[in-house]
């Protein structure tokens, strides 16, 4: 970027090393709201829509190799515009779950939306099927109030198999897999989310008190 001020190496390794400290505190902030979210609707309508919570800190070397791949390495604001140095995974146990669990974050006073990408709504060609959300949570530090980014990742069970899968195979090395490889991939997330379908039904089907509350929610992620 023109104007902006460059920085040493060992600069730029202090600077990442004093955010991974905050962005560490913005993870646990996030988690604890999540896991709130679920044990309110767990105690008032026995609904647990969480199947589990997975959160990673960006290495310093994975930060400085994306950096390098933005074409931004050595640049004082580089860092800032990285939204996915704090990430965290959200499993769901069913479909709808997906929603509630976004909306009931994002409705939070404390939670802004910057961007999110329905990858369920909107499928990759790929077949990956999941809700991205990059939001930002206030943490307090001794020298006042930063706003930083999470980059949330809410999938179901079964999504969250065929994306841990299909990275493996595929998506960390594209070039290696063929057009069929990629389609039957595909085919494979496309039977997945008949699944994730079904089996909402099954549940709703079971679940009568819970269903009242599922009709009542309008979407804002769209
Ligand atoms: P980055 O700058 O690389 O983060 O790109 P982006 O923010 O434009 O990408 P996006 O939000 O689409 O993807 C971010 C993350 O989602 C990736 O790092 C992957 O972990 C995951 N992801 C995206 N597409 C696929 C896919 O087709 N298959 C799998 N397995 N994971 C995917
Ligand atoms: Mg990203």
């Amino acid at each position: 970027m023109m104007g902006d001020k460059m920085i040493t190496n060992n600069e730029l390794e202090q600077e990442i090393s004093n955010l991974l400290q905050q962005y560490t505190a913005a993870i646990k902030i996030v988690e604890t709201k999540l896991e709130l979210i679920d044990a309110e609707l767990k105690y008032k309508y026995q609904h647990s829509p969480i199947h589990g919570i997975q959160s990673r800190i960006k290495s310093i070397s994975s930060i400085k190799e994306k950096l390098q791949r933005k074409g931004y390495l050595y640049n004082i604001n580089g860092i800032k515009k990285l939204n996915d140095i704090a990430g965290i995974r959200v499993i769901c146990n069913y479909i709808n779950d997906i929603q509630y669990i976004a909306q009931l974050l994002v409705l939070q006073d404390d939670v802004n939306l910057i961007k999110h990408n329905n990858y369920i709504q909107y499928p990759k060609t790929s077949g990956y099927r999941i809700l991205h959300l990059i939001i930002t949570v206030p943490i307090y530090q001794n020298d006042g109030k930063v706003l930083l980014p999470v980059e949330i990742q809410i999938r179901t069970i079964a999504m969250d198999c065929w994306a841990s899968l299909e990275h493996e195979l595929c998506y960390k090395n594209k070039n290696q897999a063929s057009d069929e490889i990629k389609q039957r991939l595909r085919l494979c997330s496309d039977m997945m989310a008949e699944t994730d379908q079904e089996l909402q039904k099954i549940y709703l089907e079971l679940n009568q008190s819970w269903n009242n509350y599922n009709v009542s929610r309008e979407t804002l992620i769209k």
